[in-house]
């Protein structure tokens, strides 16, 4: 057995994956800490939960914005790599959907834009926004006191965002040269007393997911991506996020590729570009 480890010390969690051959064959994440720990921490998971032994494993690859912090060369005596995140996203978003070319949006904590060109040969960071999963918890505790995605997310598939969202329709009675009636005019720009909170955490899915979505598509748009955008990261495995994205893809007539694992992309990466030199 000869495995490549990919670790991605992210803002809010560490992922750890295992690839033998090009294919994720573990993963495991953590809450990020220390970065010393965070990065031993999800190793140490990671065999543990999947029995693999020491020897098995070639190197491992570190990225994430915490592991610049690493100070050692060594994790268990097995060689540690550092791997630019920018590469590591663009790398991991071609590994999961198999394609040459992406427009790679890394939702985290923040949202990140990635190019990716032949086959990895050309990997561009062109932005992004800070509108990400950060700001799904952080309003989510200021408006609703509530402090995971989980609960905020159960609580907003019970409400109505058409409560709290005004609609072109509101306001202009109808569609809009290309955007139908239904699209957002101004998120929470019709809020009142009578939003309830489910009502208010739907409409913080629509926020983000929305925000996100309009800037994946006019930047698909700006590098000739329509047909290339691929949508990573923990948050976009929310099922209010992917959907209030699609429908923005939707009405621009483009389409965004959600793959599985999308929260392993990073690590994924990291692990892939050690894995094929
Ligand atoms: N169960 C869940 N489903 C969907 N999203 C979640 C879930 N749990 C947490 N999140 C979201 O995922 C975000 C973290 O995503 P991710 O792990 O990809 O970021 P990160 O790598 O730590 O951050 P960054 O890449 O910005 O440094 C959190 O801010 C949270 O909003
Ligand atoms: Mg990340």
């Amino acid at each position: 057995m000869k495995l490549y480890l990919g670790v991605d010390i992210g803002s809010s969690i560490t992922k750890a994956v295992a690839v033998e051959d090009g294919v994720i064959v573990g993963f495991t994440s953590i809450t990020t800490m220390d970065p010393i720990a965070a990065a031993s921490g999800a190793v140490g998971k990671l065999l543990a939960e999947h029995r693999y032994r020491l020897e098995d494993i070639v190197s491992i690859a570190v990225t994430g914005g915490g592991a610049r912090f690493l100070k050692v060369r060594e994790l268990f005596g097995i060689p540690l790599v550092l791997v630019d995140e920018v590469e590591a996203i663009g790398l991991g978003g071609i590994a999961l959907t198999g394609k040459g070319r992406a427009l790679v949006v890394s939702m985290g904590t923040g949202t990140a834009m990635v190019v990716v060109e032949d086959y990895g040969r050309s990997i561009r960071h062109i932005g992004g926004t800070g509108v990400g999963g950060g700001t799904l918890l952080g309003l989510g505790r200021l408006l609703l006191n509530k402090h995971s995605v989980e609960v905020l997310e159960n609580l907003a598939e019970r409400g109505d965002p058409s409560r709290v969202d005004l609609t072109v329709f509101d306001i202009a009675g109808g569609p809009v040269g290309v955007v139908p009636g239904e699209a957002t005019a101004s998120n929470f720009g019709k809020i009142s007393d009578e939003a309830r909170d489910e009502d208010i955490a739907a409409a913080l899915f629509n926020l983000i997911g929305q925000v996100v979505g309009v800037l994946a598509v006019f930047a698909s748009k700006a590098y000739g991506m329509e047909r290339d955008i691929v949508a990573v990261g923990k948050l976009a495995s929310s099922k209010l996020i992917v959907k209030a994205m699609k429908s923005v893809a939707s009405i621009f007539g483009v389409e965004i590729y959600f793959p599985d694992n999308g929260g392993y992309c990073t690590a994924l990466g990291a692990a892939y570009k050690l894995a094929r030199r």
